[in-house]
């Protein structure tokens, strides 16, 4: 059996102009996802996620098509999930060139699903990696990179960037723009998360960003301001000293270019009410900033405050129902047993 696992990530700004070619800066943090695979003698493929949800469940599935989950947890949530594990299995066939090999495959995560911290992007590095492992035929990084943005592309009907999957990949802040991908220096930002529970549909989100952009100039102009936005805050974090505690000259403009980002998104109608309300319980709180992280509709927030006061009005907060605070890993895709 081997084990491995992938962190996932916030985005300090830049999602969804990313997918149209403007940079943007994730950064990978301490929750990761776990995946379990052994190599089976037919071809089948077994999947247990027994922390998925509060049931989790069970799906055998193999050639004749069969086996969809029958299991009492959000459908929607349940395929998405299945669908990525699919599409890795895939990935890790074609990359050991082993097209009949069947897994069971197990899924541990500690990162809530479609909430904007990379829950898919994780758990599909994390599982091209264990099943190309054992399979003998382990991949870089940057290969696994590759293979989970190619599984992604596929479920997500080809509206995906390579930002998620590359930086949880390679862990710490990276730096995407098109095909370009690679780490920067960061110091730790002190992140504080709020998590409403929801979660969005990615595929719709983006969809919804790229008619507002054909239809109309100012919102093709408010996404290439996005651009903007991340190239000032590239020179700003340049500029920072990466091992040294973060200045508060620093969180102050990062914070503030968090907000922009925010209004922005907002703008592009990704954000929602409850998003908006914990953002707005974090700036009242006195975080340097705060906005929506990942695809946006619902699900979590990242501000920036090295004080406890954000966690504790996140806590009080009716709309959140998770609050943490995100060490940045230095990590990617990590083998725990082999
Ligand atoms: C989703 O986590 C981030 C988006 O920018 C989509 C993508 O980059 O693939 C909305």
């Amino acid at each position: 059996m081997t084990v491995s696992s992938a962190p996932g990530k916030v985005y300090l700004f830049g999602e969804h102009a990313v997918v149209y070619g403007e940079p943007a800066v994730p950064c990978a943090i301490e929750r990761r996802a776990t995946v379990s695979v052994e190599v089976r003698d037919d071809s089948r493929v077994r999947v247990t996620a027994p922390d998925l949800s509060l049931d989790g469940f069970t799906v055998e599935y193999g050639g004749d098509g069969d086996g969809r989950p029958d299991v009492n947890v959000a459908k929607g949530l349940v395929e998405a999930g299945i669908a990525y594990v699919d599409a890795a299995v895939e990935q890790a066939r074609d990359a050991a060139d082993a097209p009949d090999a069947g897994f069971d495959v197990t899924v541990e995560s500690a990162i809530p699903l479609g909430a904007g911290l990379g829950s898919s992007a994780a758990v599909v590095v994390a599982g091209i990696d264990a099943a190309t492992r054992e399979l003998g035929h382990p991949l870089s990084p940057e290969e696994l990179a590759e293979r989970a943005y190619r599984a992604e592309y596929d479920v997500q009907d080809g509206q995906a960037s390579r930002a998620d999957t590359f930086c949880c990949a390679v862990g710490g802040a990276v730096r995407v723009e098109g095909d370009d991908c690679r780490r920067i220096d960061a110091p730790n930002l002190p992140f504080v998360v709020g998590f409403d529970g929801g979660a969005g549909d990615t595929g719709k989100l983006v969809a919804g960003v790229r008619e507002l952009r054909e239809e109309y100039g100012f919102a093709a102009d408010t996404v290439e301001s996005i651009g903007d936005l991340v190239r000032h805050g590239e020179s700003v974090l340049a500029d920072a000293d990466p091992a040294a505690e973060p200045t508060d000259e620093l969180l102050a403009e990062l914070g503030r270019l968090m907000d922009f980002d925010h209004g922005l998104l907002e703008a592009l109608g990704v954000s929602s009410r409850t998003l908006d309300n914990m953002v707005w319980a974090a700036r009242e709180a006195g975080a340097h900033g705060a906005k929506l992280t990942g695809a946006g509709g619902g699900g979590c927030i990242v501000a920036l405050d090295e004080t406890p006061e954000t966690e504790t009005a996140l806590r009080y907060t009716a709309e959140c129902q998770d609050v943490f605070r995100a060490e940045l890993a230095p990590d990617g895709v990590r083998v725990e047993e082999e």
